[in-house]
């Protein structure tokens, strides 16, 4: 049974999607949710839903980045994760964060990289006129939002979207995506998922 810890920073609905997910057969069990925020919501359904928590305030280590890790590491080190999820997780993990848990660190980022890195996806998509939008699952290397994809699935954009309507849609199929991406990684099976 592969152990998951799962990273969050928000309200955590990928989060939510992916716990309840890891039941019956699935080969995996969520075994921790962290939050760099005290204050997130995310952790909240996280207890709700039976799983450990932990938060790793980032605010006192200011721009210390290695020392935030360094604490962010001691309860993850504990659950002793197979793998670690991203999923809605606002901070820039170091490149030595990444190197230690490469090949099983994953995010889910909501566009179709490799278009649309980093913030604001859902408006430059709008801006760009784009016919489709979507959500892609990756894996965490140390460039920002450029590991090998592990799946990915696209919507329409329709008339009249705004950036609120498009991220609805967009984060319905995260919802989705991503639960399938993990359990075809727990299984070993490094297929992309295509929604
Ligand atoms: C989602 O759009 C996700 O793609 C991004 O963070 C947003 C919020 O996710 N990574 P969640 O509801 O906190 O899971």
């Amino acid at each position: 049974m592969k152990r998951v810890a799962i990273l969050i920073s928000g309200g955590g609905s990928n989060m939510v999607a992916l716990v309840r997910s890891m039941t019956g057969d699935h080969p995996a069990r969520p075994v921790l949710v962290v939050s760099n925020d005290p204050a997130a919501a995310g952790l909240t359904r996280a207890r709700e839903l039976g799983v450990a928590t932990a938060t790793v305030d980032h605010r006192p280590f200011g721009r210390d980045r290695a020392a935030f890790e360094a604490e962010l590491l001691k309860p993850i080190l504990a659950a002793e994760p197979d793998i670690l999820c991203l999923a809605g997780f606002m901070r820039v993990l170091t490149p030595g964060f990444v190197e230690r848990f490469r090949g099983r660190l994953l995010n889910i980022h909501p566009s179709l990289l490799p278009k649309y890195p980093g913030l604001d996806t859902h408006r430059r998509a709008l801006d760009a006129g784009d016919a489709e939008a979507g959500c892609t699952v990756h894996e965490v290397t140390p460039e920002l939002d450029a590991g090998p994809i592990l799946g990915q699935a696209r919507v329409p954009v329709l008339p009249g979207d705004t950036a609120d309507t498009l991220a609805r849609r967009v984060l319905a199929k995260e919802h989705v995506l991503y639960p399938a991406v993990l359990r075809r990684i727990a299984a070993g099976d490094r297929t992309p998922v295509l929604l």
